[in-house]
């Protein structure tokens, strides 16, 4: 799988490429990063990219020249190599929000060819003749398309066969099919007791049925009180069974994470676990 960024700061790319899980996949070849400066496709002195916006008002606007002529670049670099046509997705707020159906979707193709704007965004001309796809990390703004393009880099990279050493653990995650699309249930490691807090008797009990019993009602009832479409997204699916439903009935709006936690040894807050670093597998 192959991504082509176009971006001022191809610097910023080194942390997928060269650190974690997707630097070690990219040390393998699993995939390839190609950086395009778009102040490599100009033709003056200054190497200008951006301009003032027609119009007035405040900043500067990326120009459609660099941009398109960098993407021509790439295409071409790829049809090369004797891939197809890439998509080419801008990352701008006003985009289709980036979700792990898109990080599947995305880890599944060729790989894509991604714009990180900058300034005040990007001339609309060369949207409407380049740009197939606009993304969007979510309803904040950053200061380039840079950190979105990481963030969507990393999601699909980490799907890719083989990427993740146990081969399951992208499975358990949160959003994936095979936890019918709701929300990672918490996590624990050593110690067994911290600062008075015990781990849940369930995942010390070695009984594999009641360890995913348990998974799987931390999973319902934290989904129900943060993301309740999820859960009514699965149940649409078919992907709700009795004992699933028989708890969310139970349940009935009182969420209390700690309710299977054993006594507690001392007062502390109700908080909702947060998550943490990935647990022992109790149930291996
Ligand atoms: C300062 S922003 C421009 C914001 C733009 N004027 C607007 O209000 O929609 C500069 C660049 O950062 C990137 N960017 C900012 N927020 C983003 C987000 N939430 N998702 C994806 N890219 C984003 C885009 O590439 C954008 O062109």
């Amino acid at each position: 799988m192959r991504f082509d960024v176009v971006t001022l700061f191809p610097e910023m790319f080194g942390v997928v490429r060269d650190l974690g899980v997707t630097g070690r996949a990219h040390a393998q070849g699993r995939w390839s990063l190609h950086a395009w400066n778009p102040r490599d496709f100009t033709h003056d002195v200054h190497r200008t990219v951006d301009d003032r916006p027609y119009g007035g008002g405040p900043g500067m606007v990326m120009m459609a020249g660099p941009l398109e002529a960098a993407v021509n670049a790439a295409q071409d670099a790829r049809a090369a190599l004797g891939l197809g046509r890439a998509p080419v997705a801008l990352l701008a707020p006003v985009g289709q929000r980036y979700d792990q159906a898109g990080a599947e979707s995305l880890a599944a193709s060729d790989g894509i060819i991604l714009i990180c704007g900058r300034y005040e965004g990007v001339d609309q001309r060369f949207i409407e003749r380049c740009v197939t796809h606009e993304i969007s990390l979510g309803d904040f703004v950053l200061s380039g398309g840079e950190i979105a393009a990481l963030a969507v880099i990393d999601a699909a990279v980490r799907l890719l066969p083989g990427v993740l050493n146990d081969g399951d653990s992208a499975l358990q995650d949160s959003f994936n099919d095979t936890l019918s699309g709701l929300l990672d249930s918490p996590h624990y490691t050593r110690p067994e007791v911290y600062e008075g807090e015990s781990v849940p008797p369930a995942l010390l009990s070695g009984h594999h049925a009641n360890i995913a019993r348990w998974r799987r009602e931390r999973s319902l009832a934290l989904t129900a009180a943060r993301r309740p479409e999820l859960l009514e997204s699965a149940r649409a699916k078919g992907w709700l069974n009795k004992a699933d439903e028989r708890f969310l009935a139970e349940l009935a709006g009182t969420y209390d994470p700690a309710s299977d936690a054993p006594k507690r040894r001392r007062k502390s807050s109700s908080k909702p676990a947060a998550s943490s670093p990935a647990t022992p597998d109790a149930s291996s």
